[in-house]
């Protein structure tokens, strides 16, 4: 067995590890990232696409937003659509002048990787065997396979960015944690498009047969979503059901027609709202889907993960400079609250948009006056836009 050490051990390659080992880097701090996929498996794998505010001015003021700058899509506004009309929610002049950028999670990654390895720093790709032990010592390990070889590598902290199926989480003894858990009624059939955008800008639709989303990739790629059965298989729905469902879902009495396009990639994701508290135990510290899930009806995944990291690298920084542990131990309280006003605002937004099967007319005539109420009142608005494009780190 080879023995190797470094400050933080990070396991994961998604945004929230990878991001993690920019920051540190650039405070000096030594890091080992552990991966159980390949570069080319995580580089490529279709996920979320909008960061708010914050997130970009995190990418831009760490050094990693040159290809954001130019190829992310800037979004003032994003469209409710109900009814056969189309309302406009104007993000930038309810917020104060705050916008989202639209590029896709996996660009994330490679910008991050591609950072990692020009600052001459690896990452380990398909390690196998990953386990975590001692975590409640001083010295907590991280052991896995590397190429036939057995590693241990011993950390000053160890930090769980290994998403929900990890093996960081199930690694903290029984009765630690508590879990705050929902699942939704349905999934998301998500499909990427060869089509120029229809319409400039993000499509949330209510409609009898279920909730559609209209959005984009780039000047050439459509994204687009469906609301279906929760254990819906793929196999029923052949590329002109998709299109004749996302037609329907979308019409507006205007006749605003969606552009059709090869399907490039589809996929069904299961709908969850998850918590686990605290985000740490002894010296492991849990960040992003490690730690929690979001329904992507409030495109809050991404950001979370990403504002999680935020915390932890500025609290890693200032033990590793000063010895200080106040902001380690204050890690889990300090990202819980933006996690709960993220779980409450992305919840919100599924409830009043998806059509739920238990749901009587009651139930749809309460939505309908919520989604009117939104459109209509300034402040109602104001309360959408402000936690779309999130809220300013504390
Ligand atoms: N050992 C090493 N790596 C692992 C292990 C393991 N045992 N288990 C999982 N991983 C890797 C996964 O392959 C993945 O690359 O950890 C990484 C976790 O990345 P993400 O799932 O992308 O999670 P995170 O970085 O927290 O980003 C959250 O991802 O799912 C979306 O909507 C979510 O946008 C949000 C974002
Ligand atoms: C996406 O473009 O993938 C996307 C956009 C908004 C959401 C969820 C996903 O709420």
């Amino acid at each position: 067995m080879t023995s190797m050490r470094t400050q933080v051990g990070i396991i994961g390659a998604g945004p929230a590890g990878l991001l993690l080992a920019h920051l540190l880097q650039r405070q000096g701090i030594e890091s080992a990232v552990i991966e159980n996929r390949a570069r080319d498996y995580v580089e490529h794998r279709v996920r979320a696409g909008v960061l708010e505010q914050g997130s970009v001015d995190l990418l831009n003021d760490s050094g990693v937003g040159a290809r954001l700058q130019l190829e992310g899509l800037v979004h003032h506004g994003i469209e409710l659509r109900f009814g056969g009309q189309g309302h406009r929610i104007d993000m930038t002049a309810l917020t104060g002048g705050r916008c989202i950028t639209v590029y896709g999670q996996q660009e994330v990654v490679k910008d991050l990787i591609r950072a990692r390895i020009d600052a001459g720093r690896e990452i380990m790709f398909e390690v196998s065997d990953v386990r975590v032990a001692d975590i409640d010592s001083s010295a907590p390990k991280v052991t896995f396979v590397r190429a036939g070889e057995k590693i241990e590598l011993v950390c000053d902290i160890i930090a769980g960015c290994d998403g929900f199926h990890g093996v960081c989480r199930p690694s903290i003894p029984a009765g630690v944690l508590s879990t705050f858990e929902r699942t939704y009624p349905f999934a998301w059939l998500g499909i990427l498009a060869a089509a120029p955008p229809t319409h400039d800008e993000l499509i949330y639709a209510y409609h009898q047969r279920g909730f559609a989303l209209y959005s984009m990739r780039s000047p050439e790629v459509t994204r687009l979503y469906l609301q279906v059965a929760p254990e819906e298989d793929i196999g029923n729905w052949p590329d002109e059901r998709i299109w004749e469902d996302l037609h329907t879902r979308l019409e507006t009495d205007d006749g605003w027609k969606l552009r059709e396009g090869a399907i490039a990639e589809k996929g069904i994701t299961g709908m969850r709202s998850f918590v686990v508290e605290p985000m740490q135990y002894g010296r492991m510290f849990l960040a992003g889907d490690a730690a929690h899930i979001v329904p992507p009806t409030g495109a809050k995944g991404m950001n979370l993960a990403l504002a999680d990291v935020r915390v932890l690298a500025q609290a890693a920084t200032a033990y590793f400079k000063t010895g200080a542990r106040a902001l380690l131990d204050a890690y889990s309280a300090t990202c819980l609250k933006r996690v709960w006003r993220a779980e409450h605002f992305s919840w919100w937004m599924t409830s009043m948009l998806h059509r739920f099967p238990s749901d009587d007319v009651f139930q749809q005539r309460l939505q309908r006056s919520q989604l009117e109420y939104v459109v209509g009142s300034r402040p109602a608005a104001a309360s959408l836009a402000e936690n779309y494009v999130g809220l300013p780190f504390s």
